[in-house]
């Protein structure tokens, strides 16, 4: 049945190649958005998700039975046939004219998406039917461009994709907040695997030997951090692209990154139009110039130390934050990388070179035995969006730093890369959920993953 009938999208991109004949039948399925009639007339609204766009279908009261047409409620699935009318002059460039309507699928009086808007938190608890109101149906369609996008990034660049195990045996970041992986009942170190396992923070460590084989590699997979934060910007599930380049330093790490997100924006405006003039008007009104000014303009880069004096000054001059204690050598929090990149760059910024004390292990150290060669990528609105460095390619110096944290045992194949066809290399991560809250401008991380995981919240 479906091959007969003809998608959304398809329709409309028929008409702008000027494809669509007046008159010619046309079989669409969908579901119903709008039904109102003046008593003779009815125009049902069809959406089927290939598109923002709905495609307005038009009934005369005579030809069906009224009754019950003019009675189908919103959100029910539809099967409609109907001669193709140009209209050149309407606000819908052309519409459906049918006497002949099946409904495939009724919907209950307790449907809870009723036509007024419903808020995000009331939409969070009904997250299995979100995707058919107007926001998640263009947030999820970008999200899934988005990822096209990466791919097409980096595919056209000579990437090689990497899928890094999801179980694995080792905390990349080092940060403590893993996942334990156990069958039903099982010891967690003497069960299936013989030792401890743990869902993947980061395939950052796997990745980078094969980046010692390809040259250039990245990994784009689910993630996962036991981290309780209960932020808008923190989930436990999130997807991250870990891009990792050999023979690169951290400027060559920067650009490749500023290219990336650059390129993310472009492709998004381009294919996604209709989403982000809706984004537009109804969840940030600033984001299309926003992005537009961002694809345009190069990344404002600031050493961390000077960072920190910035930080240092405004609390001087009277700025609060929460934590007024601005010292070197502190992790900033959210409210400091915001100020520097909202209030003082107003864009977005590298920090680059962090105190190697509050930095993960596989950072390079740099020449002032201070600080690692490190960038996050700081953006208004949200903070962190991308976490980056060079590595540290120099046998002895990472020795002595996984030695004296104690994370040698296990972690002996990552060391001796450096010692077979070492080379100096760099990659980055990036939070692919957060960097959809910064295209659509959607400001809370659950609003922009099909089905949220953070800590208390696993309804679906
Ligand atoms: O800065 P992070 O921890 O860096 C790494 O994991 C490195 N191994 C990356 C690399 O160099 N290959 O995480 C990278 C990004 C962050 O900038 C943030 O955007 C995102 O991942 N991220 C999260 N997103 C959602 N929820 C969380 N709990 C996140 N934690 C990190
Ligand atoms: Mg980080």
């Amino acid at each position: 049945m479906q091959e007969k009938s003809i998608s959304v999208r398809k329709l409309y991109e028929a008409y702008e190649k000027g494809q669509l004949k007046d008159g010619q039948d046309i079989v669409l399925m969908g579901w119903l958005r709008t039904n109102r009639n003046n008593g003779k007339i009815g125009f049902i609204a069809i959406h089927d998700g290939t598109a923002f766009k709905n495609v307005q279908v038009v009934y005369e009261a005579e030809k069906v039975d009224f009754n019950v047409v003019s009675h189908y409620p919103l959100g029910a699935a539809l099967c409609v046939r109907g001669k193709l009318v140009l209209t050149p002059n309407m606000n819908q460039p052309f519409e459906i004219h049918s006497s002949d309507f099946t409904l495939l699928g009724d919907v209950a009086e307790d449907y809870p998406l009723q036509k007024k808007r419903a808020s995000f938190e009331f939409l969070r608890e009904e997250a299995y039917l979100r995707p058919r109101t107007n926001t998640f149906d263009a947030l999820y369609r970008v999200r899934s461009v988005l990822a096209m996008a990466i791919h097409t990034f980096f595919q056209e660049r000579e990437f090689v994709y990497v899928h890094t195990p999801e179980i694995t045996a080792n905390d990349a970041e080092g940060a403590g907040s893993v996942f334990t992986v156990i069958t039903d009942g099982e010891d967690p170190i003497n069960g299936f695997y013989g030792k401890r396992a743990s869902l993947t923070v980061s395939g950052q460590l796997h990745v980078e030997a094969f980046a010692l084989a390809f040259k250039n590699v990245y990994t784009f997979g689910p993630t996962f951090r036991a981290e309780k934060s209960n932020t808008p910007r923190h989930a436990s599930e999130f997807w991250m692209i870990e891009p990792e380049l050999a023979f690169a330093d951290l400027d060559d790490d920067m650009a490749c990154i500023e290219d990336c997100i650059k390129f993310c924006i472009n492709y998004i405006l381009e294919k996604c139009p209709d989403e982000m003039n809706f984004f537009n008007q109804w969840v940030d009104k600033t984001v299309l110039e926003k992005l537009k000014k961002v694809a345009s303009s190069p990344f404002y880069k600031m050493e961390y130390t000077k960072g920190i004096e910035i930080l240092q000054e405004a609390v001087k001059n009277g700025h609060k934050f929460e934590n007024s204690k601005i010292e070197w050598g502190m992790d900033l929090q959210s409210e400091h990388e915001r100020y520097l990149t909202e209030e003082v760059v107003k864009g977005p910024m590298f920090l680059i070179n962090y105190p190697k004390e509050i930095k993960a292990f596989y950072m390079r150290e740099n020449d002032d035995g201070k600080t690692v060669a490190a960038c996050d990528l700081l953006v208004p609105g949200e903070g962190e969006i991308v976490g980056g460095s060079q590595r540290e390619e120099r046998y002895e110096i990472l020795k002595a730093k996984m030695d004296k944290i104690g994370n040698t045992k296990g972690l002996e194949w990552y060391l001796n890369l450096r010692k077979y066809g070492g080379c100096i290399h760099s990659g980055f991560g990036i939070g692919f959920d957060r960097l959809l809250m910064y295209i659509t401008g959607i400001t809370n991380i659950r609003d922009t993953e099909p089905y949220p995981r953070t800590s208390n919240n696993l309804r679906y």
